[in-house]
C-alpha cells in the first residue's frame, strides 16, 4: 500500500501525485456541450461538474485551457451539461477522445436555449453561461439552468482513475432489489433472442431504462424496433439477495429491425428452442421464464408470472392491447341504452 503524502513547497508539488489525489474523490461522469463557431456541435467528458445554487439555480464544470473544444465553451452564451448513466462508458471514452465526429450516431436535440443536449442519457441540464472564472490552467463556466430532465437509471460513476457501478444495495433504506433491471424476451422466426452478459453468460437482452419501450439499444450504437402495441409484461421476480430483480416484457421487432438481426453484434444470438444454452444461463429465475414461454408459445396463451412469498402468481391474459386513455374516459358511466345492451347490467 503506497501513501503519498506531499507539501507545498514554494513552486513544486508533483502533478502525477496531486491527479491521483483528486481522483480519490468518487464522481460522476458527464459530457458537456455546445456549439462551435463553425455551427458544428462540441462536447467533451467532463468529471467536474457541480451544483452549485439552487436560487438562482447554478451549476458549474471546469473546462481545460489545452481542450480542442475550450475556444467553443470560451464564446458559447449557452451550453448543457448531460449525466451519463452506467452503460454510457463507451460515449465518455468518445468524448474524451480527439476524434473529429465524437456526435456521430449520438442523438441529440436541443430543449430550451439551443444547446446540444444528449438524448440518451441519466440527466441533462440546459443552461446559458453566467459567470466564466479564470482559475489556473481550467476555466470556471458558472451556468444558469434553464431546463432539465432526468431519468430513473443509474448513474456511471468514476473513482481513481477507472469507471465504476454503484451498487444500490448500499443506499440506505433501499430493498436489494431497488434496482430491477427491465429485460425483452423477443422470438423472431421461431429463435429467442439472448445476450452474453460480460462474465460470458446469457440471459434475455436488458434495456437502459423501466418503461416498456420502442427501442432496445445493443452495444456498438446499434438498436432494435419494438413493436409497443404486442410489447406485453411477462414476469416480475427478484432473483437473490443481492441482485437486481427483473421486470421482463415479451415482445416483436418492427419490420424494420428484422435487417438488424442478419449481423447482430456478437454478444446477442437467436437461439432456436432445441439450442437454447440452459447449463450456461446461471440465473435460476430466467430458465423457469425461458421454459414458460417455450410451452406458452405452442398454445398461444400466455401468462404473466408475479413473484410472491407463496411462490409466485400466474396471470392470464388475452394477448390484445390498445392504447392507453385518460381515466376519465376509461371510467365514464355508460348511458342507458348502452346498459340495456348489455345482458349483465
Ligand atoms: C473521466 C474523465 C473526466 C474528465 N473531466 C474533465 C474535466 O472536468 N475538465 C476537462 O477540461 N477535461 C476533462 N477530461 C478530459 C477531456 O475529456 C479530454 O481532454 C478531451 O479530449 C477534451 O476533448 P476536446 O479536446 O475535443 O475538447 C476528462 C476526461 C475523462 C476521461
Amino acid at each position: 500500500m503506497t501513501i503519498i503524502v506531499a507539501h507545498y513547497q514554494e513552486t513544486f508539488l508533483d502533478p502525477h501525485h496531486l491527479r491521483r489525489a483528486f481522483g480519490s474523490y468518487v464522481t460522476g461522469i458527464t459530457v458537456i456541450t455546445t456549439w462551435g463557431s463553425d455551427g458544428l456541435p462540441r462536447g467533451m467528458t467532463a468529471n467536474s461538474f457541480t451544483s452549485v445554487s439552487l436560487d438562482p439555480p447554478l451549476l458549474l464544470v471546469c473546462i481545460g485551457k489545452s481542450a480542442s473544444s475550450y475556444p467553443a465553451f470560451r464564446e458559447a452564451a449557452n451550453f448543457a451539461v448531460n449525466l451519463l448513466h452506467e452503460a454510457q462508458q463507451d460515449i465518455s471514452s468518445r468524448f474524451a477522445s480527439k476524434v473529429t465526429d465524437k456526435f456521430n450516431s449520438v442523438r441529440h436535440g436541443t430543449a430550451h436555449t439551443g444547446a446540444p443536449v444528449l438524448k440518451d442519457c441519466l440527466t441533462w441540464f440546459d443552461c446559458s453561461v453566467h459567470q466564466r472564472i479564470d482559475a489556473g490552467d481550467h476555466m470556471i463556466l458558472i451556468g444558469r439552468v434553464h431546463a432539465f430532465e432526468t431519468r430513473p437509471s443509474m448513474p456511471l460513476a468514476f473513482y481513481g482513475g477507472r469507471y465504476m457501478s454503484i451498487d444500490p444495495t448500499l443506499r440506505q433504506g433501499a430493498s436489494p432489489s431497488y434496482r430491477m433491471l427491465t429485460g425483452y424476451l423477443i422470438e423472431h422466426a421461431g429463435k429467442i433472442l439472448l445476450r452474453k452478459d460480460e462474465r460470458g453468460q446469457w440471459t434475455v437482452p436488458i434495456a437502459q431504462h423501466r418503461r416498456a419501450g420502442q427501442v432496445l439499444h445493443l452495444e456498438e450504437q446499434r438498436a432494435l424496433l419494438l413493436r409497443p402495441d404486442e410489447t406485453f409484461l411477462y414476469s416480475v421476480f427478484d432473483a437473490g439477495d443481492h441482485t437486481p430483480g427483473y421486470i421482463v416484457y415479451r415482445t416483436r421487432l418492427s419490420a424494420t429491425s428484422e435487417a438488424e438481426l442478419e449481423s447482430l453484434p456478437v454478444s446477442y444470438r437467436l437461439f432456436a428452442p432445441t439450442e437454447v444454452p440452459w447449463d450456461e444461463i446461471p440465473v435460476l429465475e430466467v430458465r423457469s421464464m425461458l421454459r414458460r414461454y417455450l410451452v406458452e408459445r405452442r398454445s398461444g396463451r400466455f401468462s404473466v408470472y408475479i413473484d410472491s412469498s407463496d411462490g409466485g402468481r400466474l396471470a392470464m391474459i388475452d394477448n390484445t392491447s390498445q392504447p392507453w386513455r385518460t381515466p376519465d374516459l376509461l371510467f365514464q358511466e355508460p348511458s342507458e341504452t348502452e346498459n340495456e345492451k348489455d345482458p349483465s347490467a
